[in-house]
């Protein structure tokens, strides 16, 4: 540890990727019972992107959204000290984050994988917020990557027509106190309701025949829409209103709702809730579904592209999802 000192700690460049193939409701509807309609009014989905064919894993994707991020404030990625991959469905169950270091050349960084579904860039940005605002590390990369279409039913339309593949990162760099931007966070867990959304691990119904030693698998992910929807709307108001309140600030103070990307209808009735306006929403789960861990930083990153987002903002991001688990983070862009 370098310094007890506390800290600022700043947002200063993102990235995105995402997988070349686009799959459309329409193209959903010849693999199961479904249709654009359908999908589209209960979700705002019209397309997500998928990771076909073998040539590119999830663990791509978050190199190439880092490698944006790296280019975009020409940092070496020997600066790095942390790298933080927010992913649920890794490459490797030891971690994909060591491979994500040593393809971007982080040479200096220690790196690790950080499990917590939907709401896992979220902790990822209040873990790596930690780390430097107590002064220990000076440049932290956060990564979002998830590719959940290698773990849906795809022959369950409940959950199928959901999710899309996608990586998004942010360089968090440490600053003075006065110039810090990360304002505040609260975050939250109840794992009595952990069954409404898993991918729970399914143990064989017989042991290894000399050792006793069950041994098993990762079962698809199951959901109950439903209840997950109810949490959503009930739980992540609550997390933004406590968080504007440590800091003294109210709902107009907010310029930009960034929420996890799963389902438009689950957006706009946290806006409402809120009282905030859905201008203030920003979305692009039309185009790419629910990328889990990755749909914060790629929202993001396309809205500070587009200029959409723009210095000083004050920029409310929540994330809610399996766990159950959820949080929220105000930011001074
Ligand atoms: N296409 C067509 N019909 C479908 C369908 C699909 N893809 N999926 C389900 N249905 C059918 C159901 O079988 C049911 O038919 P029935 O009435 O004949 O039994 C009907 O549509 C309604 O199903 P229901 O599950 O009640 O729909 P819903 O209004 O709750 O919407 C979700 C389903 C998944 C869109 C909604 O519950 C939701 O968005 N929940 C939140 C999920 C989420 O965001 N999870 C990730 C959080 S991180």
């Amino acid at each position: 540890m370098k310094s007890l000192m506390i800290q600022g700690a700043k947002i200063i460049a993102t990235g995105s990727a995402i997988p070349s193939s686009s799959f459309s409701n329409h193209e959903m509807s010849e693999v199961v019972n479904t249709s654009d309609e359908w999908i589209f009014t209960r979700t705002g989905i019209k397309e997500r992107r998928l990771l076909q064919g073998n040539d590119q894993s999830v663990v791509d994707l978050a190199v190439l959204a880092s490698k944006k991020a790296l280019n975009q404030v020409a940092m070496d990625p020997c600066q790095i000290d942390l790298i933080i991959l927010a992913t649920s469905s890794p490459h490797d169950l030891f971690g994909s984050a060591s491979k994500v270091q040593s393809q971007i050349g982080a040479f200096n960084a220690v790196a690790f994988d950080l499990t917590a579904a939907c709401s896992g860039f979220v902790l990822s940005l209040v873990t790596a917020s930690q780390f430097l605002q107590t002064g220990v590390y000076r440049n932290i990369l956060v990564v979002g990557a998830d590719a959940l279409s290698k773990w849906v039913d795809w022959s369950d339309r409940s959950t199928c027509i959901l999710f899309g593949d996608a990586a998004g990162a942010a360089i968090l760099q440490s600053c003075s106190f006065t110039h810090n931007a990360i304002l505040s966070f609260q975050l939250n867990t109840d794992g009595n309701y952990s069954k409404y959304l898993s991918m729970a691990y399914e143990q064989d119904i017989s042991p290894h025949p000399k050792l006793n030693i069950y041994q098993g698998y990762f079962k698809y992910i199951s959901m109950n829409g439903k209840e997950v929807y109810k949490f959503a709307v009930f739980q992540v108001p609550l997390s933004i209103l406590k968080c504007l309140n440590s800091l003294n600030m109210s709902v107009e103070e907010i310029d930009w709702l960034v929420l996890h990307q799963a389902n438009y209808r689950i957006l706009t009735a946290i806006a409402e809730k809120l009282s905030i306006s859905k201008n203030k929403i920003i979305s692009n789960l039309h185009k790419y579904g629910n990328t889990s861990a990755a749909s914060i930083p790629l929202v993001l990153d396309e809205a500070i592209q587009n200029k959409k987002i723009s210095h000083n903002d004050i920029v409310a991001i929540a994330g809610f999802g399996a766990g159950l688990t959820w949080g929220t983070i105000i930011v001074r862009w």
